[in-house]
């Protein structure tokens, strides 16, 4: 096993170690607004690689290492050999030689693990799709902020079995929650994602109706319809009549918990998996999500980086 700090996804680490990270987020997060701002990564360099658009990853990581003190240097493949053909391998080993680590966010999850196999700096997992590790940190923090330790509440989540949702099944089993999944058939998540919370004692179930995943939810949770690179929706082959059951709207909130709070990566398409009165409603806590992602980052940074 690797002695790297390696941030490549939840399942990858164990619960005590993810939950060190998530009590220093909110840590940093309260010491942050009162002006007290330790710098641990002063003089480290973060190298960021996007394949992908990116809003709240690209700032909030480049942000987060600032914030410690360090610096940033935000690449695309257009930018570097890779994207004329150069090798991961050849890129991993040269990057360790100059910088203190690296975040991807890459179209290709096994790209993303042969820059940590080849390389000798902590890589850090910024989507892929597959997985989407870093989200979930903030996204935990941001439900324990709403309603206190997540051990033990009920998350629903509704929609595409994608990239969101497997990082959600891996912090249902790490953070000791329940997960139900409402989706259509032919989207449900990876079985082997779903074998693998089975095997953990995961309380991870796939269930029929929305109703039935949100009803007494403490969280309800959902993410876009077409992700990005999409193989499905490339192919104009994405069934969007098949996710229209799946959209959260005001009836479906009134079935949860009345404390219930509702969550999404972002970015939303309101009308398609969320109604704008329930995106933009009381219960909505997207945005606190979206400023979490700034601290949780944080966290991350400072684990792999020490
Ligand atoms: N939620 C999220 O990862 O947003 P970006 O695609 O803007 O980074
Ligand atoms: N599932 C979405 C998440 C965006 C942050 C995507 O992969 O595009």
């Amino acid at each position: 096993m690797s002695s790297t700090n390696h941030f490549l996804d939840i399942d990858a680490l164990d619960a005590k170690t993810l939950r060190g990270m998530l009590d220093d987020a909110h840590d940093m997060k309260a010491r942050w607004k009162a002006k007290d701002r330790p710098k641990p990564c002063t003089d480290m360099v973060l190298v960021t690689i996007f394949e992908k658009p990116s809003t709240r990853t690209r700032v909030s990581f480049d942000l987060a290492m600032r914030q410690l003190g360090g610096e940033t240097i935000n690449l695309s493949p257009g930018d570097m050999q890779l994207g004329r053909g150069e090798s991961i391998a050849d890129t991993a080993q040269v990057l360790s030689r100059y910088v203190d680590a690296i975040m991807i966010r890459t179209v290709d999850h096994q790209k993303m693990l042969d820059l940590a196999h080849h390389g000798s700096v902590p890589v850090i997992n910024g989507l892929t799709d597959r997985t989407h590790p870093s989200q979930l940190m903030a996204d935990v923090m941001t439900v324990e902020e709403h309603l206190g330790p997540i051990r033990d509440k009920v998350v629903a989540w509704a929609g595409d079995g994608n990239n969101m949702a497997c990082s959600w099944i891996h912090a249902a089993v790490r953070f000791d929650f329940e997960l139900r999944i409402a989706c259509p058939p032919k989207y449900r998540p990876p079985a082997e994602i779903m074998d693998w919370a089975s095997e953990h004692q995961g309380r991870v179930k796939i269930v029929e109706t929305v109703d039935e995943a949100v009803t007494e939810a403490d969280c309800i949770v959902t993410d876009t319809w077409k992700s990005m690179s999409d193989e499905r929706a490339e192919a104009e082959a994405l069934d969007t009549s098949a996710l229209e059951d799946f959209r959260i709207d005001g009836s479906k909130m009134a079935l949860a918990n009345p404390s219930a709070i509702f969550m999404h990566c972002m970015p939303i398409y309101r009308g398609n998996e969320v109604t704008g009165a329930v995106a933009d409603g009381p219960q909505s806590v997207i945005y606190d999500e979206a400023e979490n992602r700034l601290h949780a980052q944080k966290a991350i940074l400072k684990w792999c980086l020490s």
